[in-house]
This record gives structure tokens, sequence and C-alpha cells, in this order.
């Protein structure tokens, strides 16, 4: 298993330096909280993202339409800064994320659109226990520690994104396009997050892990751009010889993630490890009895395992060039069936108990699209 240094687990733990720095300044001391929600245009929803709180984290795991907030729509159209130096009032009126927050000490806020060039990743939010704490020289004394948090998110995220596109392009000039498809990537991915949202507690994963989980599932099966037509496309069964050459299709893609972070300089990446943890182990077994490692139980990483069982759910339940698509009762069963010999039990029985999330998923996701 690939450990990489601190340093690429993504910005969470910086943030939390940072954090304590800010505070190293007398008239900063009593800023309690920093976090960053990031913006997802395609869905137009705000999720949580990282932390750090001198108090609980009342929203971990949140996720809200930006729609549904008009004074962060405004701050996102305009580039404006908003300041309230009293959350009472928000936290009376019933907003979701000011009630939380107000309810566990938390008493004014300074809020911060993270953007460049029209683009809008997310928002920044300063907090304090101290009503009216947000005055214009603290304000002002903050100006920089936020241009320095914006930009290593921006800069996070960008090459996230840099990533996926060269992923977008190799694939989309390779026959692999036609079996994996675009909604197969689309779903899969909501599956694996699905799965490893409702693993957050027991398992103690992050907001910031769980969206890289999510971001990196789509190139799964990057390696498959090698696998000949004749093999990738083939209506029936394969030969021994065939299902050898599609299974290359890990190596394959091990190799080319590992060339991609060595030629573009993406060393830097956040959570590389996460990314080659799926590419190199989404057909271990828990048995030992996958391929290509022959890894077993404990050995073979959380994220490989989520992206297993989200991978198959997503196979089994569409048409593939030699199968029509299963229900998915049948599916699940199959898994149940093999859960605890191939598949992680935990996964397997979380998404079982999602139907109806498993029902919005598939609905969204009916269309070839890979965004
Ligand atoms: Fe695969
Ligand atoms: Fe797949």
């Amino acid at each position: 298993m690939i450990q990489l240094p601190a340093a690429h687990r993504g910005i969470a733990e910086r943030l939390i330096c940072l954090h304590d720095e800010i505070k190293g300044e007398a008239s900063l001391m009593a800023l309690s909280r920093v976090a960053v929600a990031l913006y997802d245009p395609a869905s137009d929803i705000l999720k949580t993202f990282i932390h750090s709180s001198d108090g609980d984290n009342p929203v971990d795991g949140a996720t809200a339409p930006l729609a549904a907030s008009p004074s962060l729509l405004q701050l996102a159209s305009t580039g404006a800064r908003r300041i309230v130096n009293d959350l009472g009032p928000a936290a009376r009126e019933g907003r979701d994320f000011a009630r939380k927050l107000y309810d566990s000490g938390y008493r004014s806020s300074y809020t911060v659109p993270i953007a460049n060039k029209g683009t809008l990743y997310g928002f920044l939010f300063f907090n304090s226990f101290r009503e009216g704490f947000f005055q214009p020289p603290v304000v002002q004394r903050l100006r920089p520690y936020a241009e320095l948090i914006s930009l290593a998110v921006m800069r996070e995220l960008d090459t996230v994104r840099m990533m996926q596109a060269a992923v977008k392009v190799i694939r989309s000039v390779s026959s692999a396009r036609d079996e994996e498809t675009g909604s197969h990537l689309a779903r899969m991915a909501h599956y694996a997050r699905l799965i490893a949202t409702k693993m957050r507690d027991r398992h103690g994963l992050s907001d910031e892990y769980i969206e890289f989980l999510f971001q990196f599932c789509p190139l799964h099966d990057v390696g498959k751009v090698a696998v000949p037509d004749s093999v990738l496309l083939k209506p029936g069964s394969l030969t021994t010889e065939e299902f050898e050459q599609m299974k290359g299709h890990v190596a394959k893609g091990v190799e080319i993630i590992d060339l991609m972070m060595r030629d573009f300089g993406l060393k830097s990446m956040p959570y590389f490890d996460v990314l080659r943890n799926i590419v190199a182990y989404h057909h271990e077994t828990l048995d030992g009895r996958g391929y290509p490692y022959g890894l077993s139980d404990s050995q073979i990483p959380i994220e490989s395992r989520i992206a297993a069982v989200a991978d198959v759910f997503d196979a089994l339940t569409s048409v593939r060039p030699y199968k029509a698509a299963w229900t998915n009762e049948d599916a699940l069963n199959l898994l149940r069936r093999n859960a605890g010999t191939k598949y992680d039990p935990e996964c397997v029985e979380i998404l079982a108990s999602c139907t109806q999330e498993i029902a919005a998923i598939q609905a969204r996701f009916t269309e070839t699209v890979y965004d």
C-alpha cells in the first residue's frame, strides 16, 4: 500500500496550522473557527470541506443548495464579503447553518467567496464565539489570511481538475468510452460518496477525504484505454487469454497515473494515494482471489473497497455489450451473497440500505455525461 507523507494529505492540516498562527496575533485571538465549503456548479450544491474549530464543528458532512441562500448567492455574484456580527437573528429565523453554529456557541461570522475569473470555488467562513468580533481592524488583519487560504484551495482543486481533464482526453480518443460510459462513472462516483458519507463516523473519514474519493472514482478504469477493442467491446464471454488482457487494465492504469504525476508535476496533488489505491486495487477481493495483486482483508484500503462495491453495483445495473441491466434488487442480492468473501460487508450493507438515494442517482444520471 502506498503511504505518502502528510504534505500530500490535502490542506486540512495546513488550515489548522494557519488557524493557530492567526490566533497568535493578539487582536485575532478570539477567531474560533475557519472553514471552507466547496461549490459544485453541476448540482448547485455547497458542501462542507475543511475546517479548524476551537469548539464543535456542528456542520460536518452538510450540503445545501446555493440557491437556498440568497445572501451567499449575492456574495458569489458580486465578490463582496459578508460580516454578521450577531448570528442571533439568522439563527432565530431558522436558517439551518446559522442555527447550528449558534447552538454550538458561535456568535459572529465573516464570509469571503473563493472565486477566480468568474469561477466560484466555494466560500471561506470565519467565526468567533464573541459577538461583534468582526470590526473593521479585525477584518483588515484577516485579509491576507483569507487570500492565502483561497489560493491554497483553488490550487488544490485546479490540480485535481487538470488530472481529470487529462484523463477525459485520454478516454475520448479510445474505445474505453463505449464500455465505460460517462453516466456509469458519474453514478459510480455518487454511490461511492454515499457509502463513504455513511461510514464517516465509524472510520473517521473527513469531508475532504470523501470529496477526493468522489473526484477520483471516475478514474478507476483509466487503464482500459490500453485494452484492445476486440476484448473491450466483445459481446460474448472472454477467453482465458482475453480475460488476462482485460485484467491488464489495472497495471496499465497505475502506470498512466504514475506517469501523469511525474510528467505533469502533480506530485503535490492532494490525496494522490487515494487515487492510486482506487486504480490499483478496485478488483481485489477480501478472500484474496481478486486481481492483479491478490491482496486480502485489511490489505485492501478502504477507498478501494468502497470503489469496488460502487463499481460492481453500477456495472450490474447497467446495460453492457455482453449483458442486460439487472434490477437493483438482484444486484444488491448478489453483493450480499458475496459480502465478506469478495466485497466489504459494511459497504454492501450501507448501499443496500440506501434504496431511495440509489433511485435518485439513477434518475439523475441516465444520459452519457462525464463531468
Ligand atoms: Fe476495473
Ligand atoms: Fe467501472
